[in-house]
């Protein structure tokens, strides 16, 4: 370790030792979400299962619940369910990252676990420069750096140019990255090298006037691609598209294409682009195949510049959270994300209900726990609305087929809502923990996540409806 990595560990170290207290007193850390110890946590990196052991790496701000600093948060876990804290992994300590270890990914190469970051640098004028970077680690904990691979900017294109997501491919390492043209559209290039520290430039592979694609956002972060069920897949994190319909009502969003990608010819044709997540908070995720062959994702449970700083955690020393691990899978053309079944770890005893439904609200289930995981069946044909610990609203409209989630504005304090229309509502499966809600629709078909914020004394969930129906529900407590 240099001098000067030693010093940043230190502060950093410093900070959660300050701050831990409080932190770990508030009734809003989560009970089965990665979280920063204290600060701010933004995208997952460097996702991979190595050894065996499952690896998350996190963009972290140890020094306060905004996106000042970034090191590399570190935790690893046997089953996708309970993580174990580890080391700082890489710290802004060198020339070629000193404004930021940027978001990246993880690879074996060799027998070493492999990081290829983006290094963030900025002159006292703003300028900025964008170098990616390799660290490599024999034991899986400790990281060695060895500074660019990558320290020129593609001719035509700004210096936003960052999220390197590599793969192994025939023999060949492959990364696409997140890049922004000098007329400020949004594109994802491919490279490839046989040796991860010789790279060539193949071209974009898709973008605002890549394609078929016209103009779609001024940047686009954090892409990732993968084969899926003889499907290639695109996720990306556009930026700058507007509202439609019910779709975009993020600041920034975060979605795929599903397509063919020639790697020889540098081309993805694809289909339309459509959100991975209908809910409030949810972007930048990254995803990894693990050894039993399964895809996962993981999104970061937050959007930048989305209204962070009236989440009210931010008072209390941290910020924003990842959300649970999802298994995707192509099945008719759709992509489908699912809870991975390591959650059902966490499942106490299990509560059956048939609920009458009436006008006035009652209880769902008896459990005031703040973490629990909800199954809801039997409910295409009712119209009904839950009130989740006062701080949220599920309910579905039979005459719009729109399924919505409701909650107050943190800044406003005014209903806002997320909704999808949903023409078969067949199943729910809802995770609550102490501050979020995901809501899987119909084993995978869509996902809305967000944040909430109950109040202290605010317990336990009710529901209302239409009198004619009735509704089964499983709830298993989780604490
Ligand atoms: C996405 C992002 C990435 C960048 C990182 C910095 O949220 O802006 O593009 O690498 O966050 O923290």
């Amino acid at each position: 370790m240099t001098d000067k990595e030693r010093e940043l560990h230190e502060l950093a170290y410093a900070e959660v030792k300050k701050h831990k207290e409080t932190v770990d007193a508030d009734p809003y850390r989560q009970a089965f979400h990665i979280m920063p110890p204290v600060g701010l946590v933004n995208d997952p990196n460097g996702f991979v299962q190595w050894n065996g052991t499952y690896h998350m790496f996190y963009q972290w701000n140890p020094f306060a619940p905004n996106h000042s600093h970034k090191f590399w948060g570190h935790v690893t876990s046997d089953d996708l369910v309970n993580w174990k804290e580890q080391p700082i992994a890489i710290a802004p300590s060198d020339w070629f990252d000193k404004n930021g270890c940027y978001s990246g990914s993880g690879i074996d190469v060799d027998g070493k676990l492999t990081l290829m970051y983006t290094g963030n640098v900025k002159d006292e004028d703003g300028n900025r420069e964008s170098y990616q970077c390799l660290a490599v680690s024999e034991d899986g904990v400790h990281f060695e750096k060895l500074g660019p691979v990558v320290d020129q900017l593609p001719e035509g294109y700004t210096a936003h140019f960052r999220d390197p997501k590599v793969w192994k491919e025939n023999g060949r390492y492959y990364f696409v990255i997140g890049a922004q043209t000098e007329d400020l559209t949004g594109r994802v290039l491919l490279y490839s090298s046989d040796d991860m520290k010789n790279w060539e430039l193949h071209g974009p592979i898709a973008g605002s006037n890549v394609g078929t694609l016209r103009e779609f956002g001024y940047m686009w972060e954090c892409p990732d691609v993968f084969r899926l069920d003889g499907t290639d897949v695109l996720v990306v994190s556009p930026q700058g598209l507007e509202a439609e319909g019910l779709r975009f009502h993020n600041v920034y969003q975060a979605g795929y294409f599903l397509g063919n990608l020639d790697l020889d010819k540098a081309s993805f044709e694809h289909g339309e682009f459509d959100e991975l997540d209908r809910g409030f908070e949810f972007y930048a995720p990254q995803t990894t195949v693990d050894e039993s062959g399964r895809r996962i994702l993981v999104g970061w449970m937050g959007v930048p510049d989305q209204e962070e700083e009236y989440q009210p955690t931010v008072e209390k020393g941290w910020i924003h959270c990842l959300t649970v691990p999802r298994v995707l899978t192509v099945e008719d053309g759709l992509l489908k994300q699912r809870p991975v079944a390591e959650l059902s770890k966490l499942r106490g005893e299990a509560t059956h209900a048939v609920v009458s439904l009436q006008d006035e609200m009652q209880e769902l289930v008896p459990s005031k726990a703040r973490a629990q995981e909800l199954l809801l069946t039997d409910l295409e044909q009712a119209e009904w609305e839950i009130d989740v610990f006062g701080a949220a609203t599920i309910s579905y409209d039979k005459a719009t087929n729109l399924l919505s989630f409701e909650r107050p504005n943190g800044k406003t304090g005014d209903a806002e809502r997320r909704q999808v229309k949903v023409d078969r509502l067949s199943e729910l499966r809802v995770f609550i923990d102490r501050s979020s809600l995901e809501l899987f629709v119909n084993d995978g078909e869509y996902v809305l996540t967000g944040r909430i914020f109950p109040g202290e004394s605010e317990s336990g969930l009710r529901v209302r409806g239409e009198s004619v129906n009735e509704f089964a529900v499983t709830a298993w407590d989780f604490e």
